[in-house]
Order: structure tokens, then C-alpha cells, then sequence
């Protein structure tokens, strides 16, 4: 697997609005969520203390860490309110055809 390369990560059809996947990309675990029918990837691991996003709530384009509150921004994974300040991985993302595909970092 190269660098760049776009990697299947499932059905377009098992990702509705407000609907999660999870992935293993190039040995990042990630999640991808469609939301108002734009498409967010980003590694499922806060960079406050590494706690999984999975149960972390969406409110418009932002993701609150479950452990200790902290929001991230779903499009630039930019840490927006403490004790997380080291911003999300973001990874592009895409739908082409009825398929879900993520791009290697
Ligand atoms: S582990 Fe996410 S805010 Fe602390």
C-alpha cells in the first residue's frame, strides 16, 4: 500500500446521515461519518489520552470526546476546547459509486 493510495472501506449504502463505520487503514483505526451528506474521516483516538471517539457525540461538524469533553472540528480536526490541544487526524475521503474510500496519510 502506497502512500496516497485510496483504500475500500465499505458500502455507501451502510453509511446514511448521522451513520458511523470503522476502519483499519495503513494501521490507523478510523471512523467515518456522513453528515448533511458530507463525508468526515478521522483516526478514532483523541489526542488528549488516546480514548476512543466511538461513543462521542456529533453536534453539527464537531466531536465531543467521551473521557473528558473535548470538541474537535470534523473538518480540519482542529482541537477547539481543552484538555485536548493537538488536533484530530484527518484523512480525505470519498464516495465513488456505491463504495466509501479513504486515502492512505
Ligand atoms: S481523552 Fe479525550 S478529552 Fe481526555
Amino acid at each position: 500500500m502506497a502512500t496516497g493510495d485510496w483504500i475500500d472501506v465499505g458500502a455507501a449504502a451502510s453509511l446514511a446521515n448521522g451513520a458511523r463505520l470503522t476502519a483499519d487503514v495503513d494501521g490507523y483505526y478510523l471512523q467515518v461519518v456522513r453528515i448533511a451528506d458530507e463525508l468526515y474521516a478521522f483516526e478514532d483516538r483523541c489526542t488528549h489520552d488516546d480514548a476512543p471517539l466511538d461513543d462521542g457525540e456529533i453536534e453539527g461538524t464537531e466531536i465531543i470526546c467521551p473521557r473528558h469533553g473535548s470538541r474537535f472540528c470534523l473538518r480540519t480536526g482542529a482541537a477547539l476546547t481543552p484538555p485536548a490541544y493537538e488536533p484530530l487526524k484527518i484523512f480525505a475521503v470519498r464516495q465513488l459509486g456505491e463504495r466509501i474510500e479513504v486515502r492512505t496519510p
